[in-house]
């Protein structure tokens, strides 16, 4: 067995494992490239997981179409989450409709309106939810686990492609033919909202883009790093 075909024997049972212990299970789906190869895997080998993307509103061209391509292509139906009207109009009205620039408060906040309220509303009632992070991707990262229980959602939260490298995820898209986001062929390897997210040049880390103005400490949305984490932030309400 190579080593790709191990990797994706072992994520194969991660999702098994999700259903047949935490059912209902959700997977959150940001159509980035490890979002893609899990996509491409629970159409193929899971059925019984739903997913879901957040749509920030903010989302670039190339993210929306790539959503529309997904619709048509898989029969696992992705429910989008928009966020509430009157919270971003009460950010905006605030801050400004970029204020996000301003300070890393200001700018947590507005992925509190846009991004970590949805997922609220996105996982009630599950009992495990699924992502595509991996390990590698960034210093916030290192100490993740495949399977640990999510109290500040209060729910079962799975990685099944933590170990996963770059490369690896690369093989599975290119062997698989997988729909991918038009960015990664333009220096995007790593894509959020548009005004939060730029091309990277050879030999940045690839996380770089993601709010390039911020402290690499700095750089999660709070999907994933909550209250009850080591790393604490203060949203603004
Ligand atoms: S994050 O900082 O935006 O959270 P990243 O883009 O690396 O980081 O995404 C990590 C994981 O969070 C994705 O694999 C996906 O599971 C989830 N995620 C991020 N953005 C979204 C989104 N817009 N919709 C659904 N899930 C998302
Ligand atoms: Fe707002 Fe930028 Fe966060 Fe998107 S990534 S929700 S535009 S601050």
């Amino acid at each position: 067995m190579s080593g790709l075909q191990q990797k994706i024997a072992q994520t194969v049972a991660v999702l098994e494992q999700a259903v047949r212990e935490f059912s209902p299970v959700t997977f959150a789906n940001s159509l980035g490239a490890e979002d893609m190869v899990l996509t491409d895997l629970i159409a193929k080998y899971r059925s019984g997981i739903d997913m879901f993307s957040l749509d920030t509103g903010r989302l670039p061209q190339e993210t929306y179409d790539l959503m529309q391509k997904v619709r048509d292509k898989y029969s696992v139906p992705l429910h989008v989450y928009c966020p509430d009207a009157s919270q971003v109009e009460a950010y905006v009205a605030i801050h400004g409709v970029n204020g996000f620039y301003v300070s890393v408060e200001n700018r947590k906040a507005c992925c509190h309106v846009r991004k970590v309220e949805p997922l609220k509303r996105a996982l009630a009632g599950k009992k495990a939810w699924i992502t595509g992070m991996r390990r590698e991707q960034a210093v916030t990262r290192g100490s993740l686990e495949v399977s640990s229980f999510d109290a500040d959602h209060g729910l079962q939260k799975f990685n099944p492609l933590l170990d996963w490298s770059n490369a690896e995820v690369w093989e599975y898209i290119k062997a698989n033919d997988v729909p991918y986001n038009a960015l990664h062929d333009q220096f995007y390897p790593s894509i959020g909202c548009a005004p939060c997210t730029r091309a990277i040049t050879p030999g940045e880390d690839i996380r770089a883009g993601r709010w390039w103005w911020e402290d690499p400490q700095n750089k999660e949305c709070g999907l994933h790093v909550g209250k009850s984490s080591a790393l604490k932030f203060t949203a603004a309400k």
